[in-house]
């Protein structure tokens, strides 16, 4: 089997690849991945030399590119991950989110369908994201049948692409799957994300910014986590079919950030409530969601998911993993980054 991986070079693709690689040693895994500020090859170097693993630079925006790579590589599957995934860029700049996360999953449909025809057997795997049911209030959970209804300009593209996946289910018979994910932490996450931009700013003693009263709960699952509910889902769900993917994990913002401060005093020998007072309370962000919560039941049941870690323990490997590569942290903060990096601080 040869699975196009979209995005391997990103942070939860890299984690997929990864995992697909060494797990599957007799599929062959091809990341195409256009290599933006977020997408980092540096993610994949204990991979790269696999016999199954081969990686591709090119941009899904990009349709004559795209079409030609689909009938070079004749893909049995892809796994699509590449986007734009952060919220405050999609503020400042909802097109270029419309045309990557719209536009991008539309070729790659059209690409796949075109050397597929009426093949069941070939499947397009979409990942997606569970910011396109909209915020919660104080209760409830996102279930497969919550409706859908984004806010930001980033959960509006990514139901956009999802609709477009179901339609090319129910229109042209494509084997079609999708997930929608609650919020990932771990490895290799550009820190623009609330997690490693935090352990970055506590490690270089900078304000650590927290939007609105911190109020906001998000639902976090470690990434690895991820990887192998998408493993299963790839490998066992029903053409057309959805799955919800969480931890039951909720989190308060400020109550996740001291923590973290917690851990971080620990680790760099640090007195208690130094790195504390770095928490700084800064405007919020425009459309703010209050809460996301992902009832992932129907994943445990029908497929036997569950997620393997503890978030403290979580959080804590994922500490280590950012102090003991300094060198990843550095690169993707300097040099061609840096234009990215300081933009993150972007209009909310
Ligand atoms: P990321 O921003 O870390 O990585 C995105 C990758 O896509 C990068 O490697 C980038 O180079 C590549 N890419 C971007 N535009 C491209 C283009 N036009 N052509 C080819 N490649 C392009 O994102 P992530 O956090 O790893 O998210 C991956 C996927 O998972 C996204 O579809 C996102 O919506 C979804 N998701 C993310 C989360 C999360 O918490 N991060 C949660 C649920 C779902
Ligand atoms: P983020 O990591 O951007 O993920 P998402 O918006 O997709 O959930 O943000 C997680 C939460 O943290 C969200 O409620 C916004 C908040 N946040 C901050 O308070 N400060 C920050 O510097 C960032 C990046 C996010």
């Amino acid at each position: 089997m040869k699975i196009i991986i979209t995005g391997g070079a990103g942070f939860i693709g890299s984690h997929v690849a990864r995992h697909f690689v060494l797990t599957y040693p007799n599929y062959q895994i091809v990341n195409l991945d256009a290599l933006t500020y977020a997408g980092n090859l540096a993610n994949l170097k204990d991979i790269e030399t696999e016999p199954n693993y081969s990686f591709v630079k090119g941009d899904i925006r990009d349709v004559s590119f795209i079409d030609e790579l689909f009938v070079r590589e004749q893909p049995d599957a892809v796994i699509h991950l590449a986007a734009e995934s952060h919220v405050d860029r999609s503020i400042s700049n909802p097109t270029d989110f419309v045309l990557t996360n719209v536009v991008g999953t539309v070729n790659l449909l059209n690409a796949a369908r075109a050397i597929w025809g009426n093949d069941g057997t070939k499947r397009f795997y979409h990942v997606s994201t569970d910011e396109v049911y909209g915020a919660l209030g104080e209760t409830g959970m996102f279930t497969e049948e919550t409706k859908y209804d984004p806010h930001s300009p980033y959960s509006a593209s990514k139901a956009g692409s999802d609709h477009f996946v179901r339609a090319y289910h129910d229109t042209y018979g494509m084997n079609t799957v999708i997930s929608n994910c609650s919020n990932n932490y771990g490895a290799n996450h550009f820190p623009e994300k609330l997690i490693p931009l935090a352990i970055h700013n506590i490690k270089n003693n900078k304000p650590v910014p927290v939007y609105g009263k911190g109020e906001n709960i998000r639902d976090w699952l470690w990434v690895n986590d991820h990887a192998r509910a998408i493993d299963v889902i790839f490998h066992k769900a029903a053409p057309g079919s959805t799955y919800n993917i969480g931890g039951h994990n909720e989190w308060k913002n400020i109550d996740l950030i001291r923590l973290l401060c917690k851990i971080m005093d620990k680790k760099l020998g640090r007195a208690e409530g130094t790195s504390e007072s770095l928490i700084t309370f800064v405007k919020d962000r425009a459309g703010h969601d209050l809460r996301y919560a992902i009832d992932s039941s129907k994943l445990q049941r029908e497929l036997g998911w569950v997620p393997s870690l503890q978030f403290e323990e979580g959080l804590e490997k994922t500490v280590d993993w950012y102090l003991s590569n300094e060198e990843w942290l550095e690169n993707v903060t300097s040099g061609a980054y840096k234009d990215y990096y300081e933009a993150q601080y972007v209009q909310r």
